[in-house]
């Protein structure tokens, strides 16, 4: 009997696994790869080996060693903040997420991956701010809420566009992504607008866990988000949920509700793509007047926090979940 001639004769989903199969004077050792399998699959694994194998000429004992799961990857668990277009409030959202969660506990980085209008550093209060390097990797910056992050904007003087093709926005937003995270659970990436090759590469190059689209409840917004979702399937990425903003908006004046860019919509093109739909933010001169002062309302308690607060449980449950029971 020859190694080649018994992994044959296993079925084909169960021969991929095969790492090594030995066979020595009628006694077979079957080393099998059991990563992403529960108990119950491991068990039907060895079981399909033992009896395929079993019963093969020449083989008076199977012995089967199934290995453990690839250690997981070190490091934060990335979640990327994507829109179709620019300016419907996806870094707002991004910096208010961060320090919605770093108030609950987490220790919480943020890239603004935005080449071409980073705004993070305002949003974060760190404007101004150089980032230091150790080991050619960039220390994050601590920003006063808690949350520890890395902009394009600390990377270049500050008002000097950024013409940056392709290959270097991704060389520096590597820069940014493999920077002394540290002890850091969960880097939220705040995406260049677009679907472009920029965003698919980074996609492609750092992997994120999963994804949150953000976008207004127009139509025109809704079909670049659907878009968006479409980039995130395409990188392999599974979308966590949408989320609409600018949604609704009550005159600070008359206290006459309107919604000048319908409502509801993100919802309804949420549920018909079959997605979660993580919450919805009012447009409020607060969340506005907040964010460009650097003090962002997820930081307080007042109007325009607690819409970021849900959504941001909303994230710690699927980040909880991905982590599985038992993690810390
Ligand atoms: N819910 C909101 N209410 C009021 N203004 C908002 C809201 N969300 C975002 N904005 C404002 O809209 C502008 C664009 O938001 P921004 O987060 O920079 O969008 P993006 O990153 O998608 O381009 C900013 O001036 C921001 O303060
Ligand atoms: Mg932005």
């Amino acid at each position: 009997m020859d190694e080649t001639t018994l992994t044959a004769r296993l079925p084909q989903p169960v021969a991929a696994r095969v790492q090594s199969l030995k066979w020595t004077d009628g006694r077979v050792t079957a080393i099998l790869d059991g990563s992403g399998l529960g108990a119950a699959e491991r068990d039907a694994l060895e079981t399909a080996v033992k009896d395929v194998l079993g019963s093969a000429p020449d083989v008076a004992e199977v012995r089967v060693a199934i290995m453990a799961d690839k250690p997981v990857r070190s490091g934060p668990v990335i979640v990327a903040v994507g829109s179709g277009k620019g300016g419907v409030g996806k870094s707002t959202l991004t910096a208010n997420l961060a320090v919605a969660l770093a108030r609950s506990g987490r220790r919480v980085g943020l890239v603004d991956a935005d080449v071409y209008g980073p705004s993070q550093p305002t949003l974060l209060d760190t404007e101004g701010q150089r980032p230091q390097a150790e080991n050619d990797k960039l220390i994050p910056i601590d920003s006063r809420f808690g949350v520890k992050m890395l902009s394009m904007g600390h990377l270049v003087e500050p008002g000097k566009a950024l013409a940056w093709r392709g290959p270097m926005a991704s060389g520096a937003f590597g820069q940014l992504v493999d920077a002394h995270w540290g002890d850091t659970e969960v880097l939220l990436l705040d995406l260049p607008p677009g679907t472009g090759d920029v965003q698919i590469t980074m996609l492609q190059k750092h992997k994120p866990a999963g994804a949150v689209i953000v976008s207004t409840p127009q139509d025109l917004a809704l079909i670049d988000a659907q878009r968006a979702a479409e980039l995130f399937g395409k990188g392999g990425v599974p979308i966590i949920g949408l989320v609409e903003n600018m949604s609704g908006y009550v005159c600070p004046h008359c206290g006459e509700a309107s919604d000048p860019f319908g409502r509801g919509g993100v919802e309804d093109a949420a549920a018909e793509a079959g997605l979660p739909f993580l919450g919805r933010i009012p447009l409020s001169l607060v969340v506005r007047e907040a964010s460009d002062a650097g003090t962002p309302p997820a930081a307080g308690d007042g109007e325009g926090a607690d819409a970021f607060h849900a959504i941001a449980a909303k994230l710690g449950q699927w980040l909880d979940q991905r982590a599985g029971p038992g993690s810390a």
